[in-house]
């Protein structure tokens, strides 16, 4: 019926080059400078057009550029949602108007909207498992005793509340293992050195820091150093992305460890889209896998970082 055709997702017609809207959330990290690259240079690739937007940081201004997407009638839209719950409402305007939309990397709130319904698909990491690994490591590396400093991401984005519930869950096995202090750092390295500044002054006897992107790890690093600390030796510091700057603070004995984030979403989006415009049935979810570096690998895995 009318009304089931209403319900359901955009259909997307098969063609040989579509316009593609990417909507970035922001630009002040290699994260998200790579992710952007491997947009771009695979849509160069297939000799799409992508419309490209960066929110810079504001979850109004990527409602906004999603907006302005829809109004360009692009074919479809792919979506980093800044934050869970803002960003849910720009994904039903655009299945409203008639445009598939495929988030990456990081989610909407499931209970806002729905894979299959409301967008094609969710294709990102598995961030709980993330956060996980990142506490598995270092309970292993402290025998499961340390006084921990947790600096999360971005407050009501995906990754922030997914990295936090794998890790803090997990340590919980460990008596030993104790979260004195967790505080948002915004995914940005500044903020991140900020953050440890203060909460340092406060938790003088910290020996861990669990950062949830390297770019707040290395904010932390700096910020431990200043304070006379030597990470690496009198705080072990974990972290996750496994950016270049990172695997250089593993092999300076600095960083302890990182879980990959990968960031290189270009062939897997657009083969999906190609794929969905075919009729093939969709996973609601499709997880890329990651890798993870310390020590052992840091070094030989510099060259295959961004
Ligand atoms: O959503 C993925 C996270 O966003 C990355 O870990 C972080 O560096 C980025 O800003």
């Amino acid at each position: 019926s009318a009304f089931a055709l209403a319900q359901g997702l955009p259909k997307l017609a098969q063609k040989k080059t579509y316009k593609v809207g990417f909507a970035q959330t922001e630009s002040n990290n290699p994260w998200r400078l790579a992710q952007t690259k491997s947009m771009q240079d695979e849509a160069k690739k297939l000799g799409w057009q992508l419309v490209y937007t960066d929110a810079a940081g504001s979850a109004a201004k990527q409602v906004s550029d999603v907006d302005s997407m829809i109004a360009q009638r692009v074919d479809a839209i792919f979506l980093a949602p800044r934050e869970e719950k803002p960003l849910a409402a720009a994904v039903k305007k655009a299945r409203a108007a008639g445009i598939p939309v495929i988030l990456l990397d990081r989610t909407v709130d499931p209970k806002l909207a729905k894979p299959g319904v409301d967008y094609v698909t969710f294709i990102g990491s598995d961030f709980v498992q993330e956060g996980q690994r990142a506490a598995d490591w270092l309970a292993k590396k402290t025998n499961g005793k340390a006084t921990i400093i947790e600096l999360e991401g971005t407050t009501g984005s995906s990754p922030a509340n997914d990295r936090k519930t794998g890790f803090d869950t997990y340590i919980k096995k460990f008596p030993g293992m104790k979260i004195v202090a967790s505080q948002s750092g915004d995914f940005a390295r500044d903020k991140g050195r900020q953050v440890m500044e203060t909460l340092l002054q406060a938790h003088p006897d910290v020996t861990a820091v669990y950062a949830h992107n390297d770019e707040m790890a290395l904010g932390a690093i700096a910020a431990l150093e200043a304070a006379g600390k030597q990470p690496g030796k009198d705080v072990t510091v974990v972290s996750i992305d496994g950016e270049k700057d990172a695997l250089q603070a593993i092999i300076d004995g600095k960083l302890g460890a990182t879980v990959e984030c990968n960031p290189r979403f270009g062939p897997k989006a657009y083969e999906t889209l190609i794929r969905y415009a075919r009729g093939d049935k969709i996973p609601a979810k499709i997880i890329n896998p990651d890798r993870f570096f310390d020590a052992n690998n840091a070094k030989a895995s510099l060259s295959t970082s961004y």
